[in-house]
C-alpha cells in the first residue's frame, strides 16, 4: 500500500499544537497527572489516537515518566519538564518533544537542545550519514558547555513501529548509514549537565504488547483482550489499563502476570547516571532529496 504522507502530516499538526497546549497546562503548583491527562485529551479531541502515553519526565529523568494512577507529584517552581508526545492517525505515527523550563536557571540547557535540533535538521537530506548528524548535535552541545546523552538518540518511524530502521546518534558514532529519500525520522538531542548517559530507574508505568501467550488468570486474560482491542501494539500506560478494568488492584496484578509470561515489553523511567539536569527537543520529519519537510 502507498504511504499516505497526508495522514502523517495531519497527525503532525495535532502533535505540534499539543506541544503548544502543553506549555499552557504545565505550571508550578499543578498536579503532573492533570497536565498529562489534559494533553492526552487535547490529542483525542483533535481526532487522533496516542502513539504512546504522554511522557512528562522531570529534571534528571530523561524519558519514560508518564504519571501513574493518582500520581501525587506537584509541578515545582524550578522543574525542567520534558514533554514527549506522539499522535496517531490510523497507522501513521509522530514523535516530538519540547522541554518546559519553569526557571531561568536552566534556560541555557534548554536552548542548547533546541539549537542542537535546529542544527541537526539543517543537515538532513537524502544520503546524509547518521554519524554526521550526531557529530553536529555533539558539537552544538559542547559549544554550550554541556554533554549529550550518548545512549539515547533519534530513530526511523515506520507505520508499525515508533523506533524502526535507523538509529540517529547524538554523537559521532561512526555509523555511515545514509538517510533515505522519503523516509520518516525523528531527531531528538538529549543535552545534560551530568555525565552523558542514562540508566533504568525503578518507576515503571509504560508497557507494550509483545506476545499473545494465554494467561492463567481470568483477570490477565481480560487485560490481554483489552490491550489487543484498545492499545494494539502501541505503548500504553498503567493508568489507562486501570481505567479500562475499573479496579486498580486487579489491573496491576493482571499486568504483572502478563509481564511474567512474556506478553509485555516494559519501559522503565530513564534517569541520567550523574543525576544531571536533562533537556530534550524532538521533531518528526520526512527526508527529501535536498533537505527535509518538518512534520511536527
Ligand atoms: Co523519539
Amino acid at each position: 500500500m502507498e504511504y499516505d504522507y497526508e495522514k502523517l502530516k495531519s497527525a503532525g499538526r495535532v502533535s505540534k499544537d499539543a506541544l503548544l497546549y502543553a506549555r499552557t497546562v504545565i505550571k508550578p503548583g499543578r498536579r503532573l497527572i492533570d497536565a498529562a491527562e489534559q494533553i492526552e485529551k487535547f490529542i483525542a479531541d483533535k481526532g487522533c489516537k496516542h502513539a504512546f502515553p504522554v511522557n512528562l519526565s522531570t529534571n534528571e529523568q530523561a524519558a519514560h515518566y508518564t504519571p501513574e494512577f493518582d500520581d501525587a507529584r506537584i509541578i515545582g517552581e524550578k522543574d525542567v519538564i520534558k514533554v514527549d508526545l506522539g499522535a496517531r492517525k490510523d497507522t501513521y505515527l509522530t514523535d516530538c518533544a519540547v522541554t518546559v523550563c519553569l526557571d531561568s536557571e536552566y534556560s541555557s540547557l534548554v536552548d542548547a537542545s533546541e539549537k542542537a535540533l535546529e542544527n541537526a535538521i539543517s543537515m538532513v537530506k537524502a544520503g546524509r550519514k547518521v554519524t554526521e548528524i550526531g557529530a553536529e548535535i555533539e558539537k552544538t552541545a559542547k559549544q554550550s558547555g554541556f554533554k549529550v546523552i550518548r545512549n539515547l538518540g533519534g530513530h526511523g518511524i515506520s507505520q508499525e513501529d515508533l523506533h524502526a530502521n535507523v538509529f540517529i546518534p547524538n554523537f559521532a558514532n561512526g555509523d555511515n548509514t545514509a538517510l533515505e529519500e522519503g523516509s520518516v525520522i525523528a531527531i531528538e538531542p538529549f543535552i545534560t549537565t551530568g555525565i552523558g548517559s542514562v540508566t533504568d530507574g525503578s518507576f515503571l508505568q509504560i508497557f507494550q504488547l509483545a506476545s499473545d501467550n494465554t494467561p492463567r488468570s481470568t483477570d490477565a486474560r481480560e487485560a490481554q483482550a483489552i490491550i489487543e482491542r484498545e492499545f494494539s501494539t502501541y505503548p500504553f500506560a498503567m493508568r489507562w489499563m486501570i481505567k479500562q478494568m475499573g479496579q486498580e488492584f486487579r489491573a496491576r496484578k493482571a499486568v504483572a502476570e502478563l509481564i511474567t509470561i512474556g506478553n509485555l515489553d516494559t519501559f522503565p523511567v530513564l534517569v541520567e547516571k550523574g543525576n544531571g539536569m536533562v533537556a530534550q527537543s524532538e521533531k518528526t520529519l520526512i527526508v527529501t532529496k535536498d533537505a527535509c519537510e518538518i512534520v511536527t
